[in-house]
């Protein structure tokens, strides 16, 4: 696999984009990886910058911005036109709503399950199902360890990486008969975008964004005749259980 396709959603920011820096910088050094990438995420500025840092190294790239929810595999297609193939997908995009139980309403439930459930289960779907004809490949989904513990002001969320959970571990019996490896990632917290503004006594508890994607990136090059199942990577002195 010295030149894959590699399809990054949410690729524009916090753990994808520091997916597709952590690519890039190993396209640079003399390990004869030369990936071919593919990213979408919403905002087009942040795919421009990144396409121009891969192109500035060599990288061949794509991108196409697109709301997930609304055209679950509108970039998923994009990528196919480009290169005709998909051999890893890294899928980043999810959403969050962190409000007390009590306060959720039905559009901050609908929000968060249309992105991170539906909407990811018809990606990934059409990626399976692509990495089939092609006899083989590798998913990453990043869950999280709110996949399978509670969370303070997460019930939203939580119940849409449960379900998550849920689907990864359907289609691994999939994979198994497919030879297609399903990575799921459950990080801790991670000072990203997503929590907004953060105290830093807080930020200095939390990994980096860089610090998964060294771990998922890792994961691409284990021997073919193995599978990683999952990377569960938290920071150094546990959870950080409430946002406030
Ligand atoms: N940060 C954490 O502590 C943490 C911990 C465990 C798991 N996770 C999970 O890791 C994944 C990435 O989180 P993150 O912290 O990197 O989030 P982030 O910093 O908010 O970045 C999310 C990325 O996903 C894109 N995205 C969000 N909704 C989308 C949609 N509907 N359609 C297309 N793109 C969409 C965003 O694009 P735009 O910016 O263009 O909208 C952005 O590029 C999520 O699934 C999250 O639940 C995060």
């Amino acid at each position: 696999m010295i030149s894959p396709v590699i399809f990054v959603t949410g690729a524009g920011k916090g753990i994808g984009e520091a997916c597709v820096k952590d690519l890039i910088r190993r396209s640079g050094t003399n390990l004869g990886f030369k990936p071919r990438l593919y990213l979408t995420s919403r905002t087009q500025a942040d795919l421009n910058r990144l396409a121009a840092d891969a192109r500035g190294a060599g990288v061949d790239v794509g991108v196409l911005a697109a709301d997930l929810g609304d055209a679950p595999t509108r970039a998923f297609e994009g990528c196919l036109k480009q290169f005709g193939r998909v051999d890893v997908c890294l899928h980043s995009a999810g959403v969050g709503v962190f409000k007390n139980f009590l306060e959720l309403t039905r559009e901050d439930v609908a929000f968060t399950m249309k992105t991170n459930v539906e909407a990811s289960f018809l990606l990934l779907q059409a990626v399976y199902k692509q990495m089939r004809v092609q006899k083989g490949g590798m998913i990453q989904w990043i869950t999280s360890v709110a996949a399978e513990k509670p969370f303070d002001q997460s019930a939203a969320y939580c119940m849409s990486k449960y379900a998550q959970q849920g689907l990864m571990e359907v289609m691994r019996l999939y994979g198994y008969q497919d030879g297609i490896r399903l990575i799921e990632v459950k990080p801790g917290a991670v000072h990203t975008p997503m929590w907004g503004d953060v105290p830093p006594e807080m930020s200095a508890r939390m990994m980096a964004a860089s610090d998964v994607a060294q771990a998922m990136i890792d994961a691409i090059f284990i021997p073919s005749r193995t599978t990683i199942e999952e990377i569960t990577i938290r920071p150094l002195h546990g959870d950080i259980q409430s946002m406030d």
